[in-house]
């Protein structure tokens, strides 16, 4: 008998196959032989990919993107010296990065039709659904994006995508304020472009560098998180060879979700609820009950500390002592320590994740809090195109769709309308 199989015995009727093991994993199609399915509602245990992208172990809460620790380059690395990393698998060299850096200069300007659909939302509408539809609509701009078999068109798109995404971002800021649009600016870097473009008044913008420096680090520790929600509904998508606007806007779209991108924005509207640490105890009280869940704690990947949360508290520490304290950080801090020493959470490996303390850092920076998953969007952009172009480039992949367990009525026949 090989040593890297399973044999698997029917117990219905006796049949036996050896199936391969390969990479500590069974392919479900193996099962066919015994005319058999694997049934894994939300992916519990099922890998859907091969990817050389990113590395989690959620055990030992560490991640990496192409192998390099995300500590180091939360630290050295800016996003688009990572998003080339996702992109390419290596680093920049020095003219490498500066090409790359012209390059998305050079597409930043978006056709100013977007300003109408941008108009035509409501002064209230969602960030999140303006951002989506407009990224989806250029793709009606560039038709030339559907080529998806042509590697230097897919390039293209890439680098449309990453250059426009942050002036579509700012522009859905600026609808919502009822703001005029501001255009992008070459003389400025990706991070000072995009926070000029959005707030900018009357010509003026004094660029804080350190708070720069903070929003970039966020943007690098959400740009890939492998197969999570928002990138396997891109892939998903994709699969179905339509274009990458129409792909990440799907992306953008499982984003939205308060159980995925939009869980910081729930953090905060959480910390109001709570009010005061004098409360602290009884909001964990109701959780424990059931009512309701400690929103920023959990993760279905990391059952430690979720790295990022960790490099995420230091990113506060400085951009607090530059605006100065949110009385919700205390708050924040309570429920941590509260629920870090409190069997429920501590039996079921409940820890803060990355959204936990972003929600924060991002309102002292002057974000409104249905802005964040914007900003998270922002950030993840990179890592859905390295894993769209890496699933095209893909030859197991085909279009993604999955099998059901039937459970409707058997046969039966249609009844008139007038005899029910
Ligand atoms: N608060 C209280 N209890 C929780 C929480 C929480 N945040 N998260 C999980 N649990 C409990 C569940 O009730 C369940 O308990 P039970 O076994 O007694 O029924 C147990 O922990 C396991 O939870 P599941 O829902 O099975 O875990 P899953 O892996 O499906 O969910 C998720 C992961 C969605 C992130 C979940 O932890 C959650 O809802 N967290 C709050 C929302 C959040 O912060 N999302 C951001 C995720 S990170 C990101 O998208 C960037």
């Amino acid at each position: 008998m090989a040593e890297d199989t399973l044999t698997i015995r029917d117990n219905r009727t006796g049949d036996e196959v050896e199936i391969t093991i390969s990479d500590g994993t069974i392919r479900a199609t193996d099962l066919r032989q015994l005319g058999l399915m694997s049934y894994d509602p939300a992916f519990l245990n099922t890998a859907s990919t091969r990817s050389g992208i990113t590395y989690i172990d959620g055990d030992a809460g560490i991640l990496r993107y192409r192998g390099y620790p995300i500590e180091q380059l939360a630290e050295h690395a800016s996003f688009l010296e990572t998003a080339w990393l996702l992109f390419e698998g290596e680093l920049p060299t020095r003219d490498e990065l500066a090409a790359w850096e012209e390059e998305v200069r050079h597409h930043t300007y978006v056709h100013t039709n977007v300003t109408q659909f941008l108009d035509g939302f409501r002064h209230d509408a969602h960030p999140m659904g303006m951002l989506l539809g407009a990224v989806a609509a250029l793709s009606t701009f560039y038709p030339d994006a559907k080529e998806i078999g042509d590697v230097e068109s897919r390039r293209l798109q890439r680098v449309r995508l990453i250059a426009k995404f942050p002036t579509i971002a700012a522009w859905v800021f600026r609808h919502s304020r009822g703001l005029p649009y501001v255009f992008p600016r070459n003389d400025l870097d990706y991070i000072g472009n995009f926070v000029n473009m959005t707030f900018e008044i009357g010509g003026r913008h004094e660029p804080n560098p350190v708070l720069q420096r903070a929003l970039e680090i966020l943007l690098v520790l959400h740009a890939d998180h492998e197969q999570n929600a928002s990138t396997n509904a891109v892939r998903g998508v994709g699969s179905t060879q339509v274009d990458p606007f129409s792909a990440v806007s799907a992306g953008i779209a499982a984003l939205y979700g308060p159980l995925h991108g939009g869980a910081n924005e729930a953090v905060l509207r959480m910390l109001d609820e709570i009010g005061t640490v004098d409360r602290v105890p009884e909001f964990i009280e109701s959780v424990k009950a059931g009512r309701g869940r400690l929103m920023g704690f959990g993760h279905r990947v990391y059952k430690s500390y979720d790295p990022r949360a960790k490099l995420i508290k230091r990113v506060a520490d400085d951009v607090f002592a530059q605006t100065g304290l949110n009385p919700k950080l205390e708050i924040a801090l309570e429920l941590e320590r509260i629920a870090l020493e409190d069997d429920y959470f501590v039996s079921r490996k409940l820890y803060p994740n990355v959204d936990f303390y972003s929600g924060l850092i991002y309102q002292a920076m002057g974000y409104p809090t249905d802005y964040f998953t914007v900003l998270f969007a922002l950030g993840r952009l990179p890592g859905w195109l390295a894993q769209w172009e890496e699933m095209l480039s893909d030859p197991e992949q085909k279009i993604a769709r999955p099998r059901q367990i039937y459970t409707g009525s058997e046969e039966r026949e249609f009844v008139p309308l007038a005899q029910r």
